[in-house]
């Protein structure tokens, strides 16, 4: 079982969140160590977004020292797209902090090598020393990442077809659902296991039953999230109505 944390609100989750993501910088940083975080998008991790916003602001959190790598992009967006994953991070978080923009990286949508793309990016979270800790969202289907089901523990970063109930969710970003790619990059599960450290945000009613079986259903491939039982430091952020059946 992952760890639960509910929390009464999701402003409070948040906030627990970014300050976890905080304390490990500043401590790595007074070593003279970069931190490496895995981040996610999508409208859940935006008020933890919105904190470490404001912690760099009114209390000089630096970004100087850390390096991130998202988990998925779509497939076929350049990142000038207001809808890909790069220009979200860009508007949501890193034209907001000081992070240098090298040591930010979004798998690259317009590959035209998708094979060597993701081996790049996995040789790229090797040669960074892997990731401390990686923040996830969850989706229906009981995706982390992009994994939909079927997805092994064992994946790598890969491109995958996107479920259409995926699709359905997240055309409220893009107007209508044949707006929304088919495809996209996303690291596997493999490679999220692999993070130190796993904090995994879901807030609303609309979680609540994948949440469930995310806690309770043997490790599965039919429900990616379930793999995250096997990991020893992850925790689940939940508001009162995402945990309603935990
Ligand atoms: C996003 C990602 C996805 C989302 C999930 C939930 O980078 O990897 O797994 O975390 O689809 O999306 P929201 O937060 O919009 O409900």
């Amino acid at each position: 079982m992952p760890h639960i944390r509910l929390h009464p609100r999701k402003s409070d989750a948040a906030q627990a969140v970014a300050k976890e993501v905080a304390d490990l910088i500043r401590l790595r940083s007074k070593s003279g160590l970069k931190t490496v975080l895995g981040l996610a998008t999508g409208a859940t991790p935006l008020p933890l977004y919105a904190e470490l916003i404001r912690l760099h602001r009114e209390t000089g959190l630096s970004f100087r020292d850390v390096v991130t790598f998202n988990l998925d992009e779509y497939a076929g967006l350049p990142p000038t797209d207001p809808h890909s994953y790069r220009y979200f991070m860009e508007e949501n978080l890193f034209r907001l902090i000081d992070i240098p923009p090298s040591a930010t990286h979004v798998p690259d949508g317009l590959s035209q090598d998708f094979q060597k793309t993701c081996a790049a990016y996995e040789e790229a979270i090797r040669l960074a020393g892997g990731i401390d800790l990686q923040i996830l969202g969850i989706g229906r289907t009981g995706h982390v990442g992009f994994n939909e089901p079927p997805s092994a523990a064992d994946t790598r970063t890969r491109h995958v077809r996107l479920d259409e109930m995926t699709r359905r969710d997240n055309s409220v970003f893009f107007g209508n659902q044949e707006a929304v790619p088919h495809g996209a990059l996303t690291m596997g599960v493999g490679t999220i296991l692999e993070a130190r450290r796993i904090e995994l945000l879901a807030f609303g009613s609309g979680k609540a039953e994948i949440i469930r079986r995310a806690c309770h259903e043997s490790p599965n491939a039919d429900c990616p999230a379930t793999w995250l039982q096997r990991h020893p430091h992850c925790t689940f952020h939940l508001d009162p109505d995402s945990g309603t059946l935990v």
